[in-house]
């Protein structure tokens, strides 16, 4: 079966890229099929991948637009073993170009159809807003994960968020749901952070994931190298929680239904190296 989600937060800088970027890498390293859709013209998830934005021949605003197939536009990120559907700044043209075409809202979905069922994870990179890039994000995905550091207004914008992800399930996309909500660039020593994880706890639940991603210099400098994390410093805290984080993820939907036949190189094993703090602006735990 193949899971499909949008990694949305209207909201700038919160960690959507990396999250996407190195959530990949890390289900990648456990053996997942996975296929990361760069879905904003800034291209930040398709350079932090390894492959030059500016390079490009055809890009997801073809798949959008041009209804291009999925499988001409792919590419292998070189060193983190998932595929990509690159983007750069073409993809701002796309929402002009196709206002009033009929069925815009769903270009990605029937743009996936054909291959999706070759991966086990299709993680959509989604702009910092809720516009019609987002919305196909949403009308393509089964779930949302959600991005948010723990400040002031993060849990109103979770709100706009929730309002447009119940709008979209509405009506375009009946299954779509909150896959689950991560706290990113976690300060432990920060007593607000503290109280609005405590508070999302509260009105989430369950849907908040155990995983934290704690503010690591590591995951800020391995995107300048085309790195993701684990490749770029894989036993630093911020590689170890993204691990954490597909462990979970793997553990909440089951594990046994991959495309590849080895599991050996699983979480637990990676999991074993030791890790290194020296790289770290704090000294919170990653996981709660
Ligand atoms: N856990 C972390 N620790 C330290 N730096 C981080 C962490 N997560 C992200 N960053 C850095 O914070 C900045 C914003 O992160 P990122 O690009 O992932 O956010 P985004 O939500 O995708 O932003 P945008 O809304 O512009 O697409 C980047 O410079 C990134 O390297
Ligand atoms: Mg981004």
């Amino acid at each position: 079966m193949t899971h499909i989600f949008a990694i949305a937060n209207q909201k700038g800088g919160v960690g959507k890229t990396t999250t996407t970027v190195n959530l990949a890498a890390s289900l990648a390293r456990m053996n997942k099929k996975v296929l990361l859709v760069d879905l904003d013209p800034q291209g930040n998830a398709t350079m932090g991948s390894g492959i030059e934005k500016n390079d490009l021949e055809t890009s997801v605003y073809d798949v959008l637009v041009k209804k291009t197939s999925v499988g001409e536009v792919l590419q292998t990120a070189p060193e983190a073993g998932f595929d990509l559907l690159p983007s750069n700044s073409d993809l701002t043209a796309a929402e002009v170009e196709l206002l009033g075409v009929e069925g815009r809202d769903h270009r990605l979905r029937d743009g996936l159809k054909n291959s999706q069922g070759s991966y086990d994870f299709i993680l959509i990179d989604c702009p910092p807003s809720l516009n019609m890039l987002t919305v196909n994000a949403l009308v393509a995905a089964d779930g949302v994960l959600v991005p948010m550091q723990c400040e002031y207004y993060a849990l109103e914008g979770l709100s706009a968020l929730s309002q447009t992800v119940e709008a979209v399930s509405a009506s375009l996309n009946p299954g779509l749901q909150i896959e689950g909500i991560l706290r990113t660039m976690y300060d432990p020593r920060n007593k607000l952070s503290q109280e609005v994880s405590d508070q999302l706890i509260e009105f989430f639940s369950e849907t908040v994931y155990r995983t934290i991603i704690p503010r690591n210099v590591r995951l800020a400098e391995a995107p300048s190298f085309g790195l993701p994390v684990i490749v770029y410093d894989k036993s630093s805290r911020g590689a170890l929680a993204y691990i954490a984080l597909a462990g979970e993820i793997l553990r909440r939907h089951g594990r046994n239904d991959s495309h590849k036949s080895d599991d050996s190189n699983s979480e637990t094993n990676i999991n074993q190296s030791a890790p290194k703090d020296t790289a770290d602006e704090n000294s919170g735990n990653s996981a709660a």
